[in-house]
């Protein structure tokens, strides 16, 4: 029994193999190459290449990728390629096509026996994914996870284990722009044999009365090893201090490539509420023991809260009536495209809040986890989308996949299977509604359901009929005619508004392109941003709204069209810099705090004498605007249609004053400024983390010699991020900018730009330094320090260079006397030779000779005459030949290693190895693997 068996058998023995379970990123170390790859190119390999494990070019384990480009993820190959205008408008007028991903992976040889999961939690578009030229998965949705046992393709020890992924981003799932590439984060999952099964554990907490709380703590066990295998299961549920408050044990087994399901249902009394103000998460763990020691352990957060959508009077947090002041968002943001970093996630969700957002659907598919475990922590409502309706199997699975994962989210009250399909009107609809219903509450019977519906709604039988909650995409003629016709129905808008604005800009413009934002223009379809609230605030039976859009995106550009590039729906611009519609929300949803804010800005040279119109935006009682001093008028607070006055434009001081019950609660001003004068760098946060991937965005401001932000510069910048960041990408929220989104300049759009920047992959501390540049400024820099953060839990750092090893061999039969090395072998002889890879040893009875041969191209780091081909063992004496000519001879016919030089040249090189064997039960042959290095 050879050291391996050994090993295997011991590991067996122990009933499972040992380790925790580790949840490791793949996010650095990738290589990427746009374009296809070449196909099978002789019937040979054709042979070959649709046979386990040897997938060619570029899917198969070997394969020259030593010139590819070296980046880490999330990636976004869309926004990185220029504008099109023969491209797809959809998307952005962004050419997306084909590219590859490869990665390189070491596992060690202890820890064979365990159990390896690769996990892809969104890839844009359809993605093939190879492990080790074995075709593993594939994936049909750019916004479901993949998650990929690779256990039985590994191969341990200083193989390395290659993984190769063809995505296809032409592709297309959205009429927005969608991105291209591995955009979400990759992880490999290490867990024992017996383990319990990714995203299976549904602790989804069930109201049994106003004081007892059930979690189900069901899951599946599955174990992955050659025998049965035991464990103790453990559950413990934490509460938000930290404390155990539940504890249950079971003994388990599971057969060997057996599975299992386990309930151990868990009650709690007078659990802490989960609120929008205080989001109190509770945490359930699942664990695996033996002899004390953990074998695996699945961690969940998750929040008690009770909800209710009522016919007559809406929606009820915790039986507390609480209208929905919710916006739609797509996941793109400027200069990253939809490779978003978690922390610009953060940032986005923390400007909603700020606007007074309680709700968010994302539009139009589930959101990448870290996301939905934002809105958990920071208070919202979520409605989580399924991208595509259809009751096929694949898609259902995919409609489960987002169930599964995503029901523990305190945040997410609905469910939608669809936004606006043409069938919802239809039995069509309505018979795969039903089953996508049915399947939805089969995994979570605390939610319910809705469908975004434009239209179909007063047919005889339509989605309406099929789900808890019926979704308004506009349509805001019919919510009374539908409520009056279903009185028992439960309502909400899931979609409206579409309103247009350009921030920053006063003018509506056909030829710029630009919408004004007094919050006057809105699509055919929609409603300005303040009518279509006041007819959600006038509705009690309707539970609220959702704005369309939270934020600008890219792709559908609307109103206009090229050189437009992204939409102007957002209530803020790419970046998340505010547009007056932020601000009338602001007035519209907060009511704990006064809000004011004056528009336009006032700087408006050569307009001198001519009326502006000037919209205040408040929630106090009254308003008093002065100019220079001089008071203009004062207003009862209108916060359905907000203020407006109109007076001669003055250089100057503009000041509104904003009183509730006689007294002063807030001021806001607008000020005349003088030509800029400096660059200002303003980060997000005072620090960034030292983790290896917070980013954070820095505003970029124009100064006039007084320090005021000068809101119609244009300033050209050019900038510089060194120290321990770099800069990941940048924008200025102009939907008709054509920038590059990557490179070292950008031009400020209405007085804004914003550079994001991210600490270095492996600086744990110093600084980030900024330095911003523009002709007759004075510079900017900034400099934000690193602080010292625990790094992700075990990182797995790149690989090294993988080193090429000769993997697929032909050998032929033995021969009594000394074989022609180099005798022709029938290209469609599949059967005289056999096949095999190191380690290859015959233990004949008599003497003789065996002929090995196989063919490689090496890679253009080993092309340069320097590197060696490497026999780590060859039993036997032995013949070294290559294209023809002996490269050298192996004398003595003890098993050791042995190695030639490697010939110049980046070609195909045809390689045999006559090895001589002595017989008498000897063994002989390539015993060891063959390297290139
Ligand atoms: C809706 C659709 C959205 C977006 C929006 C623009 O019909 O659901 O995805 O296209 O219109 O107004």
């Amino acid at each position: 029994m050879n050291l391996r068996a050994l090993l295997l058998a011991l590991s067996l023995l122990l009933g499972a193999s040992p380790g925790h379970a580790q949840r490791l990123s793949l996010d650095r170390g990738w290589l990427f190459q746009p374009g296809d790859a070449a196909p099978a190119s002789s019937p040979m390999d054709a042979y070959e290449q649709v046979k386990a494990g040897s997938a060619g070019g570029a899917a198969g384990r070997e394969f020259d990728d030593s010139d590819w480009r070296h980046l880490d993820l999330p990636h976004d190959w869309a926004v990185e390629a220029p504008f099109d205008p023969k491209a797809n408008m959809a998307q952005g007028y962004r050419p997306r096509g084909i590219a590859w991903y490869r990665r390189y992976l070491r596992i060690d040889e202890s820890e064979r026996g365990r159990h390896f999961e690769l996990q892809f939690d969104g890839i844009a578009t359809h993605a093939q994914i190879w492990v080790n030229g074995h075709l593993a998965h594939r994936s049909w949705s750019g916004y479901t996870a993949s998650h990929i046992d690779i256990t039985p393709y590994i191969r341990y020890g200083d193989a390395l284990n290659t993984v190769a992924i063809r995505v296809d981003a032409n592709a297309v799932e959205g009429w927005w722009y969608e991105g291209a590439g591995i955009y979400r984060h990759a992880w490999l999952i290490k867990r024992n044999a017996l383990h319990v099964v990714s995203d299976g554990l549904n602790i989804t907490p069930q109201p049994l009365s106003d004081e007892r709380w059930r979690l189900p703590v069901a899951f599946s066990l599955a174990n992955s090893g050659a025998k049965a295998a035991s464990a103790m299961l453990e559950v413990r549920v934490m509460d938000p201090q930290g404390r155990v408050v539940a504890q249950r044990a079971q003994r388990v087994s599971v057969a060997a490539l057996g599975k299992s399901s386990v309930a151990l249902p868990v009650e709690l009394k007078r659990p802490q509420r989960w609120t929008l103000e205080a989001p109190l998460l509770y945490t359930v763990s699942v664990s695996l023991k033996e002899g004390g020691k953990s074998l695996d352990e699945v961690s969940l957060a998750t929040g008690f809260r009770t909800l209710r959508f009522d016919a007559d009077r809406g929606f009820f947090l915790n039986d507390q009536p609480t209208k929905l002041q919710g916006v739609c968002i797509h996941q793109d943001h400027a200069g990253v495209g939809v490779a978003l970093p978690d922390s610009i996630w953060a940032f986005r969700l923390r400007r909603l809040k700020e606007l007074g957002v309680n709700a968010i659907r994302f539009a139009h598919n589930a959101p990448a986890p870290e996301v939905l475990d934002l809105a958990d922590r920071m208070g919202f409502l979520v409605m989580d989308e399924n991208r595509n309706f259809n009751a096929a199997p694949e898609n259902m699975a995919q409609l489960a996949w987002m169930v599964k994962r995503d029901r523990h989210h305190p945040s997410i009250i609905l469910w939608s299977v669809f936004n606006e399909e043409p069938v919802q009107g239809s039995e069509v609809g309505y018979e795969m509604v039903r089953r996508m219903v049915a399947a939805v509450k089969a995994l979570d019977a605390t939610r319910p359901v809705t469908a975004a519906m434009n239209g179909g709604l007063f047919t005889p039988l339509n989605v309406a009929n099929g789900v808890d909650v019926v979704g308004f995409n506009y349509q805001v003629d019919d919510y009374d005619r539908f409520h009056k016709l279903h009185p028992r129905v439960p309502l909400t808008s899931s979609e409206d508004t579409s309103a247009f604005m350009t921030r920053g800009q006063f003018e509506t413009s056909a030829e710029k392109k630009f919408n004004a934002s007094y919050d006057d223009d809105a699509a055919p379809w929609g409603k300005t941003h303040r009518d279509a609230w006041n007819r959600i605030a006038a509705r009690p039976y309707l539970a609220g709204g959702f704005v369309w859009s939270g934020f600008d995106y890219r792709g559908e550009p609307t109103p206009w069209e090229w050189p437009a590039v992204s939409t102007q729906f957002g209530i803020m611009d790419l970046n998340g810099f505010p547009k007056t519609a932020y601000y009338i929300h602001q007035a519209q949803w907060i009511h704990d705090r006064p809000v004011l804010q004056i528009a336009p800005h006032w700087n408006w040279p050569g307009r001198e004498g001519k009326p502006i119109r000037v919209m205040v935006m408040g929630n106090m009682e009254r308003v008093r605007l002065s100019l220079n001093g001089r008071v203009i008028g004062e207003q009862a607070v209108d916060k359905a249609l907000m203020n407006f006055f109109s007076l001669p434009y003055e250089p100057g001081r503009l000041e509104a004053i904003g009183f509730t019950s006689g007294r002063e609660v807030a001021r806001s001003v607008v000020e005349t400024t003088g030509p800029a004068v400096a660059l200002e760098l303003l980060p997000d946060r005072p620090g960034l983390q030292g983790d290896g991937r917070d980013a954070m965005p820095v505003t970029v401001r124009a100064l006039d010699a007084q320090g005021r932000a000068v809101p119609v510069s244009d300033a050209k910048l050019s900038f510089q991020v060194s120290g321990a960041g770099r800069s990941i990408g940048h924008g200025n929220g102009d939907p008709t900018s054509h920038e590059d989104e990557k490179g070292p300049t950008r031009a400020l759009f209405m007085g804004l730009a914003q550079l994001i920047v991210q600490v270095q992959p492996d600086a744990l501390s110093g600084e980030v330094q900024i330095e911003a540049r523009a002709d007759g400024l004075a510079p900017a820099r900034l400099r934000i320090p690193v602080l010292a953060a625990a790094a992700r839990p075990s990182f797995v750092p790149p690989e090294a260079a993988p080193v090429t090893q000769l993997m697929h061999w032909r050998i032929s039969p033995p021969s009594a006397t000394r074989p022609d090395p180099l005798q022709a072998l029938d290209a469609k002889d599949m059967n005289t030779w056999g096949w095999g890879e190191p380690p290859m040893q015959e233990s004949d009875a008599a003497p003789g000779w065996r002929v090995y041969r196989t063919q490689f191209t090496p890679r253009k780091d080993l092309a340069d005459g320097k590197a060696r081909l490497r026999f780590l063992n060859i039993t036997g004496r032995a013949e070294v030949w290559l294209d023809g000519q002996k490269l050298g001879e192996k004398t003595s016919s003890e098993a050791g290693p042995f190695d030639v030089a490697l010939p110049a040249g980046n070609v195909a090189h045809q390689l045999r190895v006559l090895v001589q064997g002595e017989g008498g039960g000897k063994p002989a042959g390539i015993a060891g693997a063959v390297e290139l290095r």
